[in-house]
């Protein structure tokens, strides 16, 4: 059901989940506070309980019910990204319940850019949310997608399609240097730039997989095999499905098995997951994907890279444990 914002904030209240708006993916929300409301977003993923949700706020003052003592760095870094795609991951204080920090010490937290989203938030308090797909499908980015993962039966506010499309950066403020968990649309140089804070990214890192467990299962999967390609074929096979970023060649004007975003590495970003989702309703066997430009800027790039790796099962699969987020 499409819920009206007074009905998405009276069953969130009484212990119900429900899919929430951001400008990111959509989350599947349940009161922070409340553990048995918690399991109930496990249960209705088939997500494992061993990993960590983020905590939606709408106020600074919500962030001190979460933490002991707000750290410097995290008031800078909220000064400059928040309401936004930046998670930072901070001491909890124990009223947190250990369903929502997967019993780590710590607890992961943002200001989401959703104005449907923020109002609720006011309503009910901290909302604890993963990405509102059922695990193993790629994260929703519009109501329909929701819709298809559970057959119409978890109920949402409808906040449109979201904005970027890609998950949150998630920021280690825990570690010195203060490390990036995992790439999102604020990167390191925006966080240098704005912040004169100087992060870390290692990707390949075993000990962030143990950090950040959500890391460790193989996300953002469709069913169809992804794999990139250096070079644009002559010939497009109807049996797979093409993700170009340079122009689309003339002859496939139209196709809709190949999708070019001539450059604009926002809407491909924004588009990704649609696109997997399209690849699999229509039977593809493949998605195929152009090679990123190694020595372009852009800052959706690495999260770009990131996802589309852990799609195609490639630098990440032997941290793959079968089950996914
Ligand atoms: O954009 C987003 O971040 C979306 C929207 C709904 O806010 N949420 C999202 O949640 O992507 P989820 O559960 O799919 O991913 C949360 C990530 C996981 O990689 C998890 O391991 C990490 O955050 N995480 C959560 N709590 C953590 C903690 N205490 N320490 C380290 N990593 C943590
Ligand atoms: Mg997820």
């Amino acid at each position: 059901m499409i819920l009206t914002l007074k009905q998405a904030s009276e069953l969130l209240l009484s212990g119900e989940v429900v899919a929430i708006p951001t400008e990111t993916v959509y989350g599947l929300a349940a009161d922070a506070f409340n553990p048995l409301a918690v399991e109930k977003i496990f249960l209705t993923k088939g997500r494992p309980s061993d990993n960590p949700l983020i905590v939606h706020i709408c106020s600074l003052d919500q962030l001190a019910e979460l933490t002991p003592a707000i750290p410097a760095s995290a008031r800078t870094l909220a000064e400059a990204f928040w309401p936004g795609p930046l998670t930072l991951v901070i001491g909890k204080r124990p009223e947190v319940p250990d369903i929502v920090t997967g019993g780590l010490p710590t607890v992961a937290v943002r200001m989401p850019d959703h104005p449907l989203t923020l109002a609720l938030i006011r309503l009910t308090g901290p909302l604890t949310a993963p990405s509102a797909n059922r695990s193993g499908t790629p994260s929703p980015t519009r109501p329909s997608h929701i819709a298809d993962d559970y057959n119409s039966s978890v109920d949402i506010l409808d906040g449109g399609e979201c904005k970027i499309g890609i998950e949150s950066t998630v920021l280690d403020l825990t570690s010195k240097p203060v490390k990036i968990l995992r790439p999102g649309a604020i990167t390191a140089e925006m966080i240098q730039h704005k912040t004169g804070i100087e992060t870390m990214y290692t990707p390949d890192d075993q000990k962030d997989l143990n950090k950040s467990p959500g890391t460790r299962y193989t996300h953002y999967k469709p069913k169809a095999t992804v794999r990139w390609i250096s070079r644009i074929p002559g010939q497009f096979k109807e049996s797979a499905y093409y993700l170009l970023h340079s122009d689309t060649p003339g002859d496939s004007e139209g196709s809709e098995n190949v999708i070019s975003f001539s450059g604009d590495f926002s809407l491909f970003a924004q588009k990704l997951y649609d696109h997997f989702r399209t690849a699999d309703w229509l039977g593809c066997s493949e998605i195929i994907i152009e090679d990123l430009p190694p020595d372009q800027f852009h800052p959706l790039l690495p999260a770009l890279r990131d996802r589309i790796s852990k799609a195609s099962g490639g630098e990440q699969s032997d941290y793959a444990r079968g089950t996914q987020d």
